[in-house]
């Protein structure tokens, strides 16, 4: 992109429209430590997806011109920009964060046709030989330090340094290693840390997208794509927790999930029949492990038709969902966007006398391959289409169902992936899937959760493969199709911190891996591992081995029964998390570097992670281990399984034989628990425990009713818990519009 010598300025409200020879170039202030760079070289619109509404905010600005450089300063930041939008920006003591590389891009990649064709015949990934010319690009340098987080659901490890990803929404059923450069999500927010400052980057664009962080080059990283307006947000922040609020200022934080939701789940694809379910529900139950649902995949439908039941396997419709919802069970079932071409079935039908599905060039309904058999696409940018879809969900709700998971909304599909001239559409904005891919399966989650919200008048629980940055605000997510491989149960950290980073909290991985077999060691050492992974589930795939715990025996049954209960007991401090993430864009699920940010041996850790701030997990994560290196960090920690009390700043060789996932408690916490029931619901919750150390201390408690919207509405106990060192409890109600606990238990650990 070519800008020229910087000609001009003139400033409108926060807008500061700079214009250089060729191209002009208009920041936006939209607090003192949020600016805006957008370059329109596609449209003059930002068109943004994942922000709604204005969220810049009035705020002390001084720009000014001075020997051919634009100066703009807040209170905050401080921008330079000279010629050809040459940019660096400072944070208030004068600290370069940020600065575009002077040199552009150095690295060619000029490979012959020849041998791009020999690659291509023998099955070569040869995409990334040819992207030398990307419409939109920025380059920025790259010191020595710089460690990278955020981006969502990439494979790998923790700090993206030195590797290259691409946002281009892709349903991927081979085992997700680290070559795979794109996942089922697109969230491309990106935290960039030193040692002595961190600042985010949100690129808010749709079409496809390429960044590299230093493996072209060391000394530069950049982001670039397709088409779209470079169109970016500078982040800053005087910690990471400040840079993810400010980043979930402007996307939206994740909502406060029903408390149910929060408990245990199990699926498979497929439970084939009715039968399948009540007998998985049943063992549930009888073993004594806590479970909320039994989902239900596709085969619950006639044909896989959406908004379908089949009868002949699964009984007359409700049937099933009354009697296991008397002991507990909540219906959760899928619904893929995936339509089936079928003259005489009604969504079908409906959406084509209304134009409601995506469609080719020449104007003609556009039909590929997904479950169905052929299948049509709604266009979800539509408000009109997400109302028609989100109202259908009328005849499952009827019917009891509590959650729908939404899935194949990259969108995937069987014949090949759409063209990218398919047109959809942008609310009435007519455009085309390049632009759409990456928000179809946002603008789909968005439909259901807002049908669910006005049918049910419950928090809408929501689950989506596919998504953008902002989805976190309709739906939670998983990680799509792992597998029972080791290198997927360690990927379970990075990736969802990564996830929580990037605003998505309430997400988790399949649990046992979805396909291919898992090993009874396997899946103990998975569900020891995702016992805090904030949405919990256990699925797998046809074909794959069963995976429920009691397919391995009484050992594992019993392992399972004990990491599934520790969930529950500290369900409250989760959901307190959530209510505090509400605010604040937290994740509940953190990596060490998020607390611990001045100290480099949490940069790279891949293997541990927090619970807020005040629980760090350690688990298993190797085939044959009964023992682990555990890094505490600076502060007191208390072993959770024997009290011990340890300093930290150090690594420790911790045992950790078959039913031991190691887990610390941070001096001076003060952590709210219950007593584990076979599922929230089964009985009031009348007592809550205080998980304390010999230190004491302090939290702040939130309890609701867990399933509505009335706390907005001020129906909720907020409590203030002080523990003194010698276990004496104070407690302030700093508000009380909801029930109160009967009993409030002191537990001090060690003691
Ligand atoms: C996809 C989903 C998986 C589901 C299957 C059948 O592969 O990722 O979770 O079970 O489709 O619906």
């Amino acid at each position: 992109m070519e800008y020229g010598k910087l000609l001009s300025w003139k400033q409108e409200d926060n807008r500061f429209m700079i214009q250089f020879e060729e191209q002009q170039v208009i920041l936006s202030v939209i607090t003192p430590d949020i600016i805006n760079f957008f370059v329109p070289c596609w449209d003059k619109e930002h068109y943004s997806k994942a922000i709604e509404g204005d969220k810049s905010q009035p705020c002390t600005v001084e720009a000014s011109l001075e020997n051919g450089q634009f100066r703009l300063s807040t209170d905050k930041l401080t921008v330079i920009i000279g010629d050809e939008f040459m940019t660096d920006v400072y944070d208030a003591d004068g600290t370069l964060l940020l600065s575009d590389y002077r040199q552009g891009r150095t690295v060619k990649k000029t490979v012959s046709k020849q041998i791009l064709d020999i690659l291509q015949a023998e099955g070569h990934d040869i995409s990334n030989l040819l992207r030398n010319d990307y419409k939109v690009l920025t380059v920025k340098a790259l010191g020595k330090t710089e460690c990278f987080y955020g981006l969502g659901d990439k494979t790998g490890f923790l700090n993206k340094r030195n590797y290259e990803y691409e946002n281009w929404n892709s349903d991927i059923p081979q085992a997700h290693n680290e070559d795979y450069h794109a996942l089922y999500k697109s969230i491309p927010f990106l935290i960039c840390h030193r040692e002595e400052s961190t600042y985010g980057l949100f690129f808010d664009n749709t079409f496809h997208s390429y960044i590299d962080l230093g493996k072209e080059n060391p000394e530069y990283f950049y982001y670039a794509a397709d088409d779209g307006n470079l169109d970016y947000y500078f982040l800053g922040g005087s910690s990471m927790a400040e840079v993810i609020g400010n980043y979930t200022y402007l996307t939206g934080t994740t909502p406060l999930p029903q408390l149910w939701t929060l408990g245990y789940h199990q699926c498979r694809w497929g439970y084939e029949c009715a039968e399948d379910i009540r007998e998985v529900a049943t063992m549930y139950r009888q073993l004594q492990i806590p479970c909320e649902s039994v989902q239900y995949d596709i085969d619950y439908m006639d044909h896989f038709k959406v908004f379908t039941w089949n009868e002949e396997k699964y009984e007359k419709p409700g049937k099933l969902f009354a009697e296991l919802g008397e002991s507990g069970f909540k219906p959760v079932v899928i619904i893929d966007p995936g339509t089936k071409v079928e003259p005489g079935y009604s969504m079908y039908d409906e959406g084509m006398e209304h134009g409601y599905f995506a469609q080719d060039v020449n104007g003609e309904t556009y039909v590929n391959e997904v479950w169905p058999g052929d299948a049509v696409y709604p266009d979800f940018g539509r408000q009109e289409v997400r109302d028609w879809w989100g109202e259908h969900h009328r005849f499952l709700t009827e019917l009891g169902v509590r959650g729908i998971w939404n899935d194949m909304n990259e969108p995937a599909s069987f014949r090949g992936e759409l063209p990218k001239d398919v047109v959809f559409h942008d609310g009435e904005r007519t455009t085309n899937h390049a632009e759409m891919h990456n928000v179809y399966g946002h603008y789909m989650s968005k439909a259901t959760f807002d049908g669910l919200k006005k049918l049910t008048g419950k928090r809408p629980f929501v689950i989506t493969r596919a998504c953008y940055a902002g989805t976190q605000k309709y739906s939670s997510v998983w990680t799509g199709d792992n597998q029972s491989l080791w290198s997927h149960l360690q990927m379970l950290i990075p990736q969802l911190c990564n996830l929580g980073m990037s605003g998505f909290s309430l997400a988790g991985t399949d649990i046992g891996g979805f396909g291919a077999d898992t090993t009874p060691e396997l899946l103990t050492r998975w569900i020891e591992a995702a016992v805090f992974s904030p949405f919990f589930r256990n699925h797998s795939a046809k074909g794959a081995r069963r995976q429920e715990p009691w397919q391995f025996g009484d050992e594992v049954v019993d392992i399972y029964r004990k990491y599934v209960e520790l969930r529950y007991r500290f369900l409250p401090y989760i959901y307190d998390l959530f209510y505090q993430g509400e605010q604040n864009g937290l994740p509940v699920m953190r990596p060490l570097v998020l607390h611990y940010e001045n100290d480099p041996k949490t940069y790279n850790l891949n293997s541990e992670f927090l619970v807020g701030e005040n629980i760090l997990v350690a688990p298993v994560l190797e085939q044959g281990a009964t023992a682990r290196m555990v890094y505490l960090p600076e502060g007191t920690w208390y072993d959770y399984w024997t009290g011990e009390r340890i300093e930290g700043g150090c690594n420790i060789l911790r045992g950790a034989p078959i039913d031991v996932c190691p887990m610390y408690i941070r001096g001076g916490s003060v952590i709210p628990m219950y007593e584990p029931v076979q599922y929230v619901g089964e009985k009031p919750y009348r007592k809550l425990m205080l998980l304390t150390t010999p230190m004491g201390g302090e939290w702040v408690h939130f309890h609701d009713n867990g399933e509505d919207y009335a706390y907005r509405q001020g129906a909720y106990t907020l409590y203030r818990f002080t523990v003194d060192a010698d276990g004496t409890l104070t407690t302030t109600l700093m508000h009380d519009d909801y029930e109160t606990y009967d009993q409030i238990e002191v537990v001090m650990i060690g003691k």
